[in-house]
């Protein structure tokens, strides 16, 4: 059954951001490079259409490279947009993203029209330790400032450069079936919103499918490609400590160890769509 998940809905955060986005000169879009597609939020897309979009796939560290190269290429490609890729292991992400805000919005910079951005993310992508490395010793000046509410904090990235936090949260929108699997196994959906054996079927039959050899090194078997999901989450069962008194298997616990394995990247480096499959998914996939 497909994931259908609504933890609050999106009015306040949507009328917020509607409010703010009139004085933003770019918008900062944090996605999670392993599920670039799903990891967007369309709410976002159709509220700040107008402005320059900067595309951060963030995590890159726990995605496939390769694929991670296709997504940016993608993204570079859309009129006023640009994409880069990031990981919480840099420790001056600022001038990457000052530079790209730039190209984008070439207009603005100088303390007469300091450059306004906008950051903006789904729960779990990394968007609090994005920031916290930004502020780093200007921490201090966040929000203090009059006219600065808690709900529009304001970093101070250079002189001449703010960036603003989302002023409320951005839930994910499931619109096609494939993208819920995928942000469960990524770790931004509600823990009861969905049951660990489908999500890691899923899981385990599109990495049979794109990543075998990762999946044999991990739990030490072959064939991989040539099974089912369901043959793959036995052996995973058998592997680690899923085998119950009377050799009943646990599938409940495999199907944890999966989820954990991707998430902790034990698996390798995986992303989980490319565009193409992205694009296929929204035209032909089951829609929500
Ligand atoms: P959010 O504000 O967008 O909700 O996300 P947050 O920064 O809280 O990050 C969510 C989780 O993702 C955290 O892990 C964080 O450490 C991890 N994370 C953030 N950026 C990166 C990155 O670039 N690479 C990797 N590999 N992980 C990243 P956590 O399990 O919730 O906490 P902890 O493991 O840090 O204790």
């Amino acid at each position: 059954m497909a994931i259908q998940w609504f933890p609050g809905h999106m009015h306040l955060t949507r009328k917020a951001i509607q409010e703010r986005i009139k004085e933003i000169d770019v918008v900062i879009e944090l996605l999670d490079a392993r599920l670039p597609g799903s990891s967007a939020n369309p709410m976002l897309a159709e509220i700040t259409a107008a402005k320059p979009a900067l595309k951060v796939l963030n995590k890159q560290d726990l995605a496939d490279p390769v694929r991670t190269a296709l997504w940016l290429e993608h993204f570079n490609a859309l009129p006023g947009t640009q994409a880069l890729g990031l990981d919480a292991s840099m420790s001056t992400p600022a001038k990457a993203l000052v530079q790209a805000c730039h190209a984008l919005a070439p207009k603005r910079g100088g303390m007469a029209k300091p450059m306004r951005v906008l950051i903006c993310g789904i729960p779990n992508v990394g968007k609090s330790t994005l920031i916290n490395t930004l502020k780093g010793k200007r921490a201090a000046k966040t929000g203090d400032e009059a006219g600065i509410t808690k709900l529009e904090q304001r970093i101070t990235i250079a002189d001449d450069f703010y960036l603003y936090d989302t002023p409320g949260v951005l839930w994910p929108r499931i619109i096609v079936a494939k993208s819920g699997y995928n942000l469960a196994a990524s770790g931004a959906i509600g823990r009861n919103a969905f049951d660990e054996q489908e999500v890691a079927l899923e899981l385990l039959d599109y990495l049979r499918q794109n990543y075998a050899p990762a999946l044999e090194a991990r739990y030490n078997f072959t064939g991989a490609a040539e099974m089912t999901d369901e043959q793959i989450l036995d052996v995973v069962a058998r592997k680690r400590g899923g085998l119950m008194a009377g050799g009943k298997l646990n599938l409940q616990k495999a199907a944890e160890v999966a989820i954990y394995d991707f998430r902790a990247g034990s698996l390798g480096r995986i992303t989980l769509e490319t565009p193409p499959e992205y694009a296929e998914w929204l035209a032909h996939g089951q829609k929500l």
